[in-house]
Order: structure tokens, then C-alpha cells, then sequence
């Protein structure tokens, strides 16, 4: 079956600076993809350049592709975006009240997601629907509540009901449940995960935390610079990363730890547009020789390889 999201070539830029380099990805039906790496490192551009949703000043170049929408999403025009966002492409971010309309009642506001994009037949439909979505993030006696009424865990789980109202084909989720508590966190996660297995939703789930990608996530992308360096079944990538720059994160982590933030790897991430030519993680990189200084091709598959002129050894895996 064909890939839902397809990313080729994604360039982001502000001015001269190049804050996303050459990024290609791909998400397959219902497939959980977590999108990992230092702050700084272009994770949020990316998802907002999906979503047709960068600042003013930042450009984003080549090519977006979502199974089930016609057109291209790069350069694609307001109007058309905001067809598209909502209906096939749904986003959770930090902040939940960012999503949500301060004036309006909640079930109405999911009711209206559904109405906005025509998924129900009408008014009455909105309703019984929104009504039954919010049973399912267990905020049924919510429906007529106002987003200041409510905790920052119950309106991030309105904003998870709201993105799940219309079946998107993609949810992307940007450090969704950073903002919360522990214990609502999983919740959340647990709503979000079986919120898109329900639909057969694709996931894009940026976050921090690799405990969270070890439980959410099937595959993993890692990025630094700009640029994807590694990705790979999680499993695969966490337990024999073979970029060095992944190596540095999956050694400084410790997940069984309380503190689940990303650990940071000796030496500091340069300011964006600052990142050297060659690999970007030479500046930083204990093996970095001088063929680093030229661009390391992509070794493997698409979505599984890595960009490392001088890899970490591959583990022998053992085959029943
Ligand atoms: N509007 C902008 N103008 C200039 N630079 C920007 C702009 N937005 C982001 N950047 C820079 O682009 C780089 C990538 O930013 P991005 O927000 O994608 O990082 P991130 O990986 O999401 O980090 P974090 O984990 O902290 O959220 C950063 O160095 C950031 O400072
Ligand atoms: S290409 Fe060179 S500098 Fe970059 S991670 Fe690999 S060894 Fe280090
Ligand atoms: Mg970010």
C-alpha cells in the first residue's frame, strides 16, 4: 500500500540560514513514526511545514505529498490548507489552549470540526458524534464545559478529540504531554495511541523523551542539524544505533531513569545556520576524521539507514 505521508527534499529556510536540509520521510498506513533529536535540531519546522503552518519569514522548498489530498502541500495556498488541516492532516501540540477557542464550549468546538469539514450529516450528527468522542477520551461530563474550566490534561485530551474528530489519514503530535503531569501523560499518550489505531491514522510523534518513542513509536527518525541522520524500526535504532550522533544520545540516556528528557551529548549544538559543511556533527563527533568534511551519503533503505562515514559496528543479530 502506498505511503500516506511522503517528504522529499524538505529545505527550510529564513533568509540565507537553512534551517531544515534535504529531509526526506515517509509515514505508511497506521504506521507510529517518532521524530527525535536535540532542541534546535529542525523537528518542529519540519511537522509546521507539513502542516503549511511556518512563520511568515521561514520558506519552506520541495516536496509534501498526503495520500487522498490531489495536490501538493508545499507552496499549496490558505485556502486549500485549511481544507486539508483538520479533515486528512490533524496536529496536537504543547500547548493545548493554542488549539482550543476560549469562548466556545467544548463539545461545541468538536462538534464544529466536524461541521467546519462537512464529515456529518448535520447539527444533530455533530453533536451525538462530539458527544461520543469525548466519552472516549473520558470527558464525558465535559461536553458543556469552557476550555478555562478544565485541567491542562483534560483540554490537551479535548485537543486529542478534536484532532481524531474527522479520521485524519495523519496525526502529527508535537511534544503533546511535555506540558503535563506524569501520571496524565500516559493518559494522554494511551488515548493518542489507541485514538489512531482505531482509525488506522497514521502517527508522526515528535518528542524528547525515547522512553515515550520505546512505547508509542514502531519506527524513528533522528535528526540533528537540519538533517535526518539515522532511522529504523525503534527497536533496531535504540538497541544498535550505527550513526554516531545517535549512538552519543541512546548512551547518554538512561531510560529507565526518572528523568526522561533528552540527554545532552558533550559539547553544544551551534546555532542554526552555524552548523559546519560536511557532516553536521562533526564539531562534536569523537570519530569524526577528515573525509567528515564531505557530505556522508545515506547508507540502507529510506526508512531504515543511517548518513556516517564511519559507523558504529552493526551487532550481530541472531536469526531463529
Ligand atoms: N522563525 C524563525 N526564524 C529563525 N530561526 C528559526 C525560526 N524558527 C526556528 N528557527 C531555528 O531553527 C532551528 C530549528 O528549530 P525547531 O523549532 O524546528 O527545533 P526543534 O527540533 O523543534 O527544537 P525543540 O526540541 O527545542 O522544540 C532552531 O535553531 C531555531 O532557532
Ligand atoms: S560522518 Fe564523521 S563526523 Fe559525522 S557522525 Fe559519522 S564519524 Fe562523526
Ligand atoms: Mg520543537
Amino acid at each position: 500500500m502506498s505511503d500516506v505521508l511522503t517528504v522529499r527534499g524538505l529545505t527550510v529556510s529564513v533568509r540565507s540560514k537553512t534551517l531544515v536540509d534535504d529531509v526526506d520521510l515517509t509515514v505508511g498506513p497506521g504506521e507510529r513514526v517518532g521524530l527525535i533529536g536535540e532542541s534546535g535540531s529542525g523537528k518542529s519546522l519540519t511537522a509546521l511545514s507539513i502542516l503549511g503552518l511556518l512563520p511568515e519569514d521561514v520558506h519552506a522548498a520541495g516536496s509534501v505529498r498526503l495520500s487522498g489530498v490531489e495536490h501538493e502541500l508545499i507552496g499549496a495556498d490558505e485556502r486549500r490548507m485549511s481544507r486539508v488541516r483538520g479533515r486528512d492532516l490533524a496536529m496536537v501540540f504543547q500547548e493545548p489552549m493554542t488549539a482550543l477557542n476560549p469562548t466556545m464550549r467544548v463539545g461545541d468546538q468538536v462538534a464544529e470540526a466536524m461541521l467546519i469539514h462537512r464529515t456529518v450529516p448535520g447539527r444533530r450528527a455533530a453533536r451525538a458524534a462530539a458527544s461520543e468522542l469525548l466519552d472516549r477520551v473520558q470527558l464525558s461530563g465535559a461536553l458543556r464545559a469552557y476550555p478555562h474550566q478544565l485541567s491542562g490534561g483534560q483540554r490537551q485530551r479535548v485537543v486529542v478529540a478534536l484532532a481524531l474528530a474527522n479520521d485524519p489519514a495523519l496525526l502529527i503530535c508535537d511534544e503533546p504531554t511535555t506540558a503535563l503531569d506524569v501520571t496524565v501523560q500516559a493518559m494522554v499518550l494511551d488515548l493518542i495511541v489507541q485514538g489512531v489505531a482505531a482509525r488506522e491514522s497514521a502517527l508522526l510523534f515528535i518528542t524528547h523523551d525515547l522512553a515515550v518513542v520505546a512505547t508509542v513509536c514502531q519506527r524513528v527518525l533522528v535528526m540533528y542539524g537540519g538533517r535526518v541522520v539515522e532511522s529504523g524500526p525503534v527497536a533496531e535504532v535504540f538497541t544498535n544505533p550505527r550513526h554516531r550522533y545517535t549512538q552519543g544520545l541512546i548512551a547518554a540516556s538512561d531510560l529507565e531513569s526518572a528523568d526522561r528528557r533528552l540527554p545532552t551529548i558533550p559539547g553544544n549544538v551551534p546555532a542554526a545556520g552555524q552548523f559546519p559543511s560536511g557532516c553536521v556533527f562533526r564539531t562534536r563527533c569523537a570519530h569524526a576524521t577528515d573525509l567528515c568534511a564531505t557530505v556522508p551519503p545515506w547508507d540502507g533503505t529510506p526508512s531504515h539507514g543511517f548518513a556516517c562515514h564511519h559507523p558504529a559496528p552493526a551487532l550481530e543479530t541472531t536469526h531463529a
